[in-house]
C-alpha cells in the first residue's frame, strides 16, 4: 500500500497556485486558485482523500473493501488514485457526458468504469447513476458507497484545506466565486469563511438546467457543475449569492480566456469567470475577486475546445469571436433564495 502518496500535502513550491488575469474586468482584480496542481489534476483529490480517510476512521471502510461511486469525471480520477494507493477495488458509475479521456484515465488507475446511458426524469443522469449503485449494493453487500452528494467529509476538506490555502496564499478575498456540483466545495468554503470570521462575499455558480437552486431540470452537456437531483449536502442559508450560467456562455468564456491569456480553463472555471462578468456591477472598485478553478482545460479538448462539438451542441454563436470581449449577456441574474 502506498497511501502516503495521497496524504502528502501538495506544495506548488515558489509558483503559488494563484494566477491573476490582468484586465479581466475593469475596476477590480480577478484571480484564479488553480486546483489542477493537485496530483490527481483537480480539486477533487481533497474530497476523495477526506471521504476515504473519514470512512476508515469511522470504521465504515475496512482494508481492501471494494468501493463504488457516482462521478462525472474528476472525483472518479481522484478516487481511483486514492484507491490504487490504498488497495481498494473501485467501481465508478459515469454517464455519456464523461469525457472518453477521463474514462481511460480512471481505467489506467485500475478502476472498473460503468457508463449509464438512461436519462432520468430531469433530463440528466444522476438519478440513473444512483439507481445503478443501489442495485449494485444489493448484489454486493460488502461494497461501500461514500456518496459525494451527501458525505460531509468533502465539505470538511474544503473548510480546512481549500479555505486554509486561500487565506495563507492569497489573503482574504473580497469576493469568492465557487462552482457547484455536489456542493461540497461551496459548503466547505461557507463554513470555512464563517469560522474564520471573514466578510468575503460568497457566490455559488451553477449551470442552467441544473436543479440545485430549484426549478425544473434540463439536459446539460458539460461535466463538473450542476445536478439533476438536489444534493443532500446543499444547505441554502441565504449567506451566499446564487447565479446560473448557460453552457454556451461557459464555452465562450473558456475559449476567450484561452485566446487572451494563454491559459486553458476547465469548464467550471469558465462558468465562474462568466459569472464574475455578469455580477461586475455589484463588485466594488479595487475589490480582490478570487475564483476557484477546479481543473484545467486538457480534460475538455474534445468538448469546449473542439469547434465541431461546440457548433453541433450550441450552434456557431458559441464559437467566441476572438476580437470581442467577454460580454455579459444580461440574462444571468442572481437566483432568489
Ligand atoms: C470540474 C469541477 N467543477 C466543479 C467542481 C465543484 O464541485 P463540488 O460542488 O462537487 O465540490 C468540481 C469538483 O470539486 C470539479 O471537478
Amino acid at each position: 500500500m502506498n497511501s502516503a502518496i495521497c496524504d502528502q500535502p501538495y506544495d506548488a513550491g515558489p509558483a503559488r497556485p494563484f494566477l491573476t488575469l490582468p484586465g479581466f474586468c475593469p475596476g477590480f482584480s480577478t484571480t484564479l486558485k488553480l486546483e489542477a496542481l493537485n496530483p490527481a489534476g483537480s480539486i477533487k483529490l481533497k474530497t476523495a482523500r477526506e471521504m476515504v480517510a473519514s470512512a476508515h476512521r469511522e470504521g465504515r471502510l475496512r482494508a481492501g473493501a471494494p468501493l463504488i461511486e457516482s462521478t462525472s469525471g474528476n472525483l472518479g480520477i481522484a478516487l481511483a488514485m486514492v484507491c490504487a494507493a490504498q488497495g481498494h477495488p473501485l467501481t465508478l458509475v459515469t454517464d455519456p457526458n464523461t469525457q472518453a479521456q477521463n474514462i481511460r484515465h480512471m481505467r489506467a488507475l485500475g478502476a472498473e468504469v460503468v457508463v449509464v446511458t438512461r436519462r432520468d426524469g430531469n433530463g440528466g443522469y444522476l438519478q440513473s447513476r444512483i439507481e445503478f449503485i443501489e442495485r449494485h449494493l444489493l448484489a454486493h453487500p460488502e461494497a461501500v458507497w461514500l456518496n459525494q452528494y451527501r458525505n460531509p467529509a468533502g465539505a470538511r476538506a474544503h473548510q480546512r484545506d481549500t479555505m486554509g490555502e486561500v487565506v495563507d496564499g492569497f489573503g482574504v478575498p473580497d469576493w469568492l466565486f465557487v462552482g457547484v456540483g455536489s456542493t461540497g466545495t461551496l459548503m466547505g468554503c461557507r463554513t470555512g469563511l464563517r469560522e474564520r470570521r471573514l466578510a468575503t462575499r460568497l457566490v455559488a455558480v451553477d449551470a442552467e438546467g441544473s436543479v440545485t437552486f430549484g426549478g425544473a431540470g434540463a439536459p446539460r452537456s458539460l461535466p463538473g457543475l450542476g445536478t439533476s437531483r438536489r444534493p443532500e449536502l446543499f444547505e441554502d442559508d441565504g449567506s451566499f449569492l446564487k447565479i446560473r450560467v448557460a453552457e454556451a456562455d461557459t464555452v465562450r468564456a473558456c475559449r476567450r480566456v484561452a485566446r487572451d491569456y494563454g491559459l486553458l480553463p476547465g469548464a467550471s472555471t469558465g462558468t465562474a469567470l462568466h459569472a464574475v462578468t455578469e455580477l461586475r456591477g455589484l463588485i466594488e472598485d479595487g475589490a480582490r475577486v478570487l475564483v476557484i478553478a477546479p481543473d484545467l482545460g486538457e480534460r475538455y479538448l474534445d468538448t469546449v475546445y473542439d469547434d465541431d462539438w461546440v457548433t453541433s451542441t450550441f450552434g456557431p454563436a458559441a464559437l467566441a469571436d476572438p476580437r470581442s470581449p467577454i460580454l455579459s449577456t444580461g440574462r444571468h441574474r442572481p437566483v432568489a433564495s
